[in-house]
């Protein structure tokens, strides 16, 4: 798989990486397979996708103990990407940036991916309560520890300065500023999709002009680009599209266009190539410092988007990508 680097130590990752997020969280608890999700993390090993994307919080916990159980054979083909700074509460998601909590966290990730050093350590949201350059601070201590080997920001869950009217990444370069004082940014991981496509006006960039690479999150539209999900078929209570606003049954029939360009461009480069590689292609597209993280847990998906990094899209894929209408249902 073609390899990209990322951050100011040049470390190189395939293109496309593993979202393992599926596995144990935000999708229905009913489909998670254990030994299935085993079975794609080595999948993705096998076929170049070495950034393993997951989070203390997912499960909570249960994700990174799954990937240890990979980790513990196969560690030198992985690179270990996994997030701090929040706590999953009886009734609410928690965010902690104590210099102390990072590095108590931290350690027992360690313990958990049974590994003795994470190659990205992410923020995934600073603690209102603490100063960013706090926690980034003690982050950044781990790395000089030997712990963890680069830093990144995770830029979701934004969307309130959307509402406020403010630009929607205006906040994390705020964020991103300061903590380049405290230590140099490796990445930044926030939502891109052919129908989330806010990060491309400020963040990326942003992210370009500095060598920072930018981790894809979310580039199937959550299932939806895939064009394998039908609209009315509904959600899980425990799924988060069940309260997502474009994943009601009238948002997905106002959005089709969307899947059905995908999928006129899919056709053109063979009847094997799928509208979920032409949603990962375009993200690709999108700067040599943009890596792709679908996230899955079938084995079979892992695969097929892996061979996204080999589809290159022509000038005339690109154009018709970009005619096609804006997506419908917003957070706002
Ligand atoms: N930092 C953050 O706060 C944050 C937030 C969200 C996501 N993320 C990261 O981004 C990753 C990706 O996000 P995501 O998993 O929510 O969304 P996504 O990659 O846009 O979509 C995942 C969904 O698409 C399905 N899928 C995957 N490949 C497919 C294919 N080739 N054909 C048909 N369906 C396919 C998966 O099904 P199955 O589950 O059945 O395999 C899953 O339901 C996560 O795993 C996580 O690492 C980070």
């Amino acid at each position: 798989m073609e390899r990209r680097t990322i951050g100011a130590g040049a470390l190189a990752v395939g293109a496309v990486g593993l979202g393992c997020m599926p596995m144990n969280w935000a999708y229905s608890t009913s489909r998670q397979r254990g030994d299935e999700s085993v079975r794609c993390v080595h999948r993705a090993l096998d076929l170049g996708s070495g950034l393993l994307d997951t989070a203390d919080m997912y499960g909570p916990f249960t994700n990174e103990l799954l990937l240890g159980r990979v980790l513990r054979e196969r560690r030198a083909e992985a690179f270990v990407s996994t997030k701090v700074g929040l706590l999953v509460g009886e009734q609410h998601i928690v965010a902690n940036g104590r210099p102390g909590y990072v590095r108590r966290a931290c350690d027992a990730s360690l313990r958990r991916l049974q590994t003795d050093v994470i190659d990205l350590y992410q923020l995934h949201r600073p603690d209102p309560e603490v100063p960013i350059e706090e926690t980034w601070g003690a982050m950044a201590e781990l790395v000089r520890a030997g712990k963890v080997r680069s830093l990144g920001l995770c830029a979701l869950g934004a969307r309130g300065g959307r509402r406020s009217g403010a630009g929607l990444y205006d906040g994390t370069l705020r964020q991103l500023q300061r903590v380049q004082q405290v230590f140099p940014v490796a990445a930044v991981q926030a939502e891109l999709s052919v129908w989330s496509p806010e990060a491309l006006r400020t963040l990326l960039p942003w992210c370009e002009a500095r060598g920072v690479g930018f981790l894809a999150a979310m580039p199937l539209g959550n299932g939806f680009l895939t064009g394998t999900l039908t609209p009315g078929e509904g959600f899980e209570p425990d799924d988060v599209r069940a309260r997502h606003p474009r994943f009601t049954a009238e948002m997905m029939a106002a959005n089709q266009p969307i899947v059905a360009g995908l999928r006129r461009v899919a056709r053109r480069h063979g009847p094997e190539v799928t509208p979920a590689q032409v949603a990962l292609a375009w993200v690709l597209s999108r700067g040599r410092h943009v890596i792709a993280l679908p996230g899955t847990k079938r084995e079979r998906w892992a695969a097929e988007n892996a061979a996204a990094a080999d589809l290159r899209l022509t000038p005339a894929d690109l154009a018709e990508i970009a005619r096609l209408p804006a997506a419908q249902g917003s957070w706002d």
